[in-house]
């Protein structure tokens, strides 16, 4: 079998399975299992396959079928400007998280060296991007998971953070180091019921623990907002994703704890998704 009549039966299979994009995903497993990239194959279409490969091949697509995500599947996502190792262990760094970079880097002048705490860190994709653009910060990143931690710990490695970044795995409920110039965090704030819709490729495969914000999805940021109040400085901002309809229960619960609402940045389609408040007492 060539490169082609490969694709094309990994296609196939995919597309009878209901499997979206399926000629995409087909090629970048082929490119994964032959390591070649994907204008190299091809450009070598009738090129053949060697038996352990086809073998390779044929596991991966079905994983895929079996609604596994391509980050798992290929072990990395692209995220800001960097790739980032992924497994089973942490949710996969989404597209709508880098508006939390865009706006972190506006609060946080190129020469400045900042303390900050990155909570709920998962794959690292968020505090491993900031630090990446402002080299002179230092950062504590946490996680209750350990396995998640693990692949932190990797992904600061691979973009030369290791010493840059301390990995705690901890609650944030007692996590108690102080004086913070700056906390981030992408804290699980699905509801219940929006929980039970979800994609199967998100909730058969990703971590519960990073997408749950309980019954009604605050669970996690109001610990979040209370932490923060305490770890941070005074005039320390507190950076923020949320979902889209989390934007006034937030502010509520910010104004309780004594904060200042900067803003509340929206993304591409103009929903509410980042908070940027400063904690004023
Ligand atoms: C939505 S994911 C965000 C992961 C990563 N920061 C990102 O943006 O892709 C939330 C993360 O918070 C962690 N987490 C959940 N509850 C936590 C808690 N109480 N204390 C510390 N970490 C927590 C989860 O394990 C998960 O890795």
């Amino acid at each position: 079998m060539n490169y082609q009549e490969i694709l094309r039966r990994g296609e196939s299979f995919l597309k009878k399975n209901k499997i979206k994009n399926p000629f995409l995903d087909s090629e970048l497993i082929l490119s994964k299992v032959i390591n070649k990239k994907r204008e190299e194959i091809l450009l070598n279409a009738s090129t053949k396959v060697k038996n352990t490969d086809i073998k390779k091949f044929n596991k991966y697509i079905l994983r895929r079928r079996q609604k596994e995500p391509m980050a798992y599947i290929l072990g990395y996502k692209h995220f800001w400007k960097y790739k980032f190792l992924t497994n089973k262990s942490v949710l996969i760094p989404r597209p709508d998280t880098e508006l939390v970079i865009e706006e972190t880097l506006k609060y946080l002048p190129i020469n400045n060296s900042k303390k900050i705490l990155d909570i709920g860190t998962g794959s690292g994709c968020i505090i491993v991007s900031l630090l990446k653009e402002r080299p002179k910060c230092i950062a504590t990143a946490i996680d209750l998971s350990k396995k998640a931690i693990n692949v932190a710990k990797s992904n600061a490695k691979l973009h030369q953070l290791e010493n840059k970044i301390n990995f705690i795995n901890i609650d944030i409920d007692k996590y108690n180091s102080y004086n913070y110039d700056l906390i981030i965090s992408n804290p699980p704030y699905i509801n219940s019921v929006e929980l039970s819709r979800l994609d199967d490729d998100v909730i058969i495969h990703e971590p519960k623990s990073a997408l749950s914000g309980g019954l009604d999805g605050f669970k996690e940021i109001k610990k979040v907002i209370k932490k923060s109040k305490k770890l941070l400085k005074i005039n320390g901002k507190l950076i923020f994703e949320i979902g889209e309809r989390q934007k006034y229960r937030c502010l509520e619960i910010l104004y309780k704890n004594g904060f200042f609402v900067n803003k509340i940045s929206k993304d591409l389609s103009g929903k509410d998704r980042c908070v940027i408040s400063t904690k004023l007492k």
